[in-house]
């Protein structure tokens, strides 16, 4: 097994519980067009582009919208989700991120963030998170969304490391895919069951340590 070089995180559900307010963007956006979004219907959004989340959603009420109807509802449901996010702090960053992302500093491996959102430096900058990644990519970089592995494959090139250096962190079942297919390892953060493609699975990253990375 090559040497750990570097680990890229995913953003929305793995250093922050940030899809608890994407959910409620989308379900203020069903409700608004006249149908119901349960959180049930929401995991399917995780990890998926704004504007594949909107088809996805538009599927679920069974709406039939143009283009330009659909461009003004991703934009209208991105200025809900950034009131949402507008006073988040470092309170928010989930249990045992800092802590690792530390111990990973100290040894040298590199980090970087590997995100389809488009809010994920405002983010980063908000929580107070951004000056340990060495490398950013999200979704403003990309043209092709997770399950493609675009986002991953960005990211090892920017910090100069093959992809079997890497281990991505991901709550993603297409995150999972999008990493096993850029040909790095993988760690799923969130339930087995769903996550049952990850080399390992962690409910946090607060269960995570350079020790039990390198087994
Ligand atoms: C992903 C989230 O990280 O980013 C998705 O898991 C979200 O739910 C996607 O749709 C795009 O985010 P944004 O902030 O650009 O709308
Ligand atoms: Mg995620």
């Amino acid at each position: 097994m090559a040497p750990i070089k570097a680990c890229i995180f995913d953003l929305d559900g793995v250093i922050v519980d940030t899809a608890k307010y994407h959910y409620l963007a989308w379900r203020r956006l069903a409700n608004e067009l006249g149908f119901d979004f349960s959180e049930n219907d929401n995991e399917r959004l995780k990890g998926v582009s704004r504007m594949d989340s909107l088809n996805i959603l538009l599927e679920i009420g069974g709406v039939e919208l143009d283009e330009v109807r659909k461009q003004e509802l991703a934009k209208k449901k991105n200025e809900w989700y950034v009131e949402l996010i507008a006073d988040m702090d470092k309170t928010e960053i989930l249990p045992g991120t800092t802590q690792f992302l530390t111990e990973l500093q100290k040894t040298g491996i590199k980090i970087a963030l590997g995100s389809a959102s488009k809010n994920a430096k405002t983010i980063l900058r908000r929580i107070g998170l951004i000056e340990m990644f060495d490398t950013i990519v999200d979704g403003t970089d990309i043209s092709k969304a997770k399950p493609d592995p675009e986002v991953f494959l960005l990211g090892a090139k920017a910090l100069n490391v093959d992809p079997n250096e890497c281990v991505v962190f991901e709550d993603a079942v297409s995150g999972v895919e999008a990493a096993l297919s850029a040909g790095m390892r993988v760690v799923g953060v969130g339930s087995k069951e769903t996550l049952f493609k990850a080399n390992d699975v962690v409910n946090s990253l607060a269960e995570m340590t350079l020790n039990r990375l390198e087994k």
